[in-house]
């Protein structure tokens, strides 16, 4: 379950508020929330109307907290249509950054699915966690494995990741790890595997291990041509298969009764995507034949 309910006012400004927030008040004047149910338009002390409504993940999205620069709905969206990521399956996800593409994985994976997201910074980590936690994709205080169990047993880890398997009122199918990924994955049989990270082909060798033989996809987002390039070679010197790289750039429209036109602003350049397939390997006893 979302912990934000959102207030747009009559000239269509947002403001994110807690829900428990029982009063509101702006230059608009002031209203009274606290037994109105979400989808209710309200008048405040002086006659100006409030709409109280649910905010979307994009809505929470644009006015989260941030630790570093968040990939924008339209890489995200490639991202998930081009790999085809489902419900039920299992993403292995690096860096988490602010998390806003791992409330995205979340959501498309679903219930049924997981995403396991590596971070190497704790900062960042803990700022995740807090985004991750007003959409629902964590529980409250979630533990970030590697960090609140510095000390941590195997058997303590194990119960770790029980416990964060717990599917509770949201989705609460994130879990997070501290880590350098270029050192290795821990999972094995994973779905999909996105990077969003400087130097994603230190990780391409890696992947070819952890993905599962059958479907295993590969995301990969960066925003210099040299590094993408970086990243097919690594992907093509380990076989895998279908490689596609795209840029996706998008342009607002104005649409008023003057006319339409293309917004005058727009964002040019963010990064370039790559999916590619791993190539399933072959069996031991069929490359003996072969010799
Ligand atoms: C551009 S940000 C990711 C933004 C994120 N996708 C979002 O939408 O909020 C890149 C993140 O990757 C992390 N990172 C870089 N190299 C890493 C590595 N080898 N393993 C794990 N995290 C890494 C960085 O610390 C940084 O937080």
């Amino acid at each position: 379950m979302k912990t934000k309910k959102l207030i747009i006012d009559e000239r269509e400004k947002k403001y994110l508020l807690k829900n428990k927030v029982n009063e509101f008040g702006n230059d608009l004047g002031v209203i009274n929330i606290s037994d109105k149910p979400l989808g209710t338009a309200i008048k405040s002390h002086n006659g100006h109307e409030f709409y109280l409504v649910e905010p979307t993940t994009y809505d929470i999205i644009k006015k989260m907290k941030r630790s570093v620069t968040t990939l924008l709905p339209k890489d995200i969206g490639m991202i998930i249509a081009y790999c085809g990521i489902e419900d039920g399956e299992t993403v292995v996800e690096a860096g988490t950054g602010s998390a806003a593409l791992t409330i995205y994985l979340a959501n498309a994976v679903g219930k049924n699915g997981k995403v396991i997201t590596y971070e190497k910074r704790a900062d960042a980590a803990k700022i995740a966690r807090t985004n991750l936690e007003i959409v629902g994709a964590v529980k409250e205080n979630q533990k970030i494995i590697g960090i609140d169990e510095e000390e941590q047993t195997e058997s303590e880890k194990e119960e770790i990741i029980e416990t964060n398997e717990i599917k509770e009122s949201g989705l609460c199918n994130v879990i997070q790890k501290i880590g350098d990924i270029t050192e290795g994955i821990e999972e094995t049989n994973i779905d999909v595997l996105v990077l969003d990270m400087p130097d994603p082909w230190n990780v391409v060798e890696h992947a070819k291990k952890a993905l599962n033989p059958s479907k295993g996809r590969i995301a990969m987002y960066v925003p210099y041509i040299e590094q993408a390039k970086k990243g097919v070679e690594a992907l093509k010197e380990r076989g895998f298969l279908d490689i596609l790289t795209v840029e996706c750039i998008v342009r607002n429209m104005d649409i008023s009764e003057k006319g339409v036109r293309p917004s005058t602003r727009m964002v040019g350049h963010t990064g370039y995507i790559t999916v590619a397939r791993v190539r399933p390997q072959q069996e031991p006893e069929q490359e003996q034949e072969q010799l």
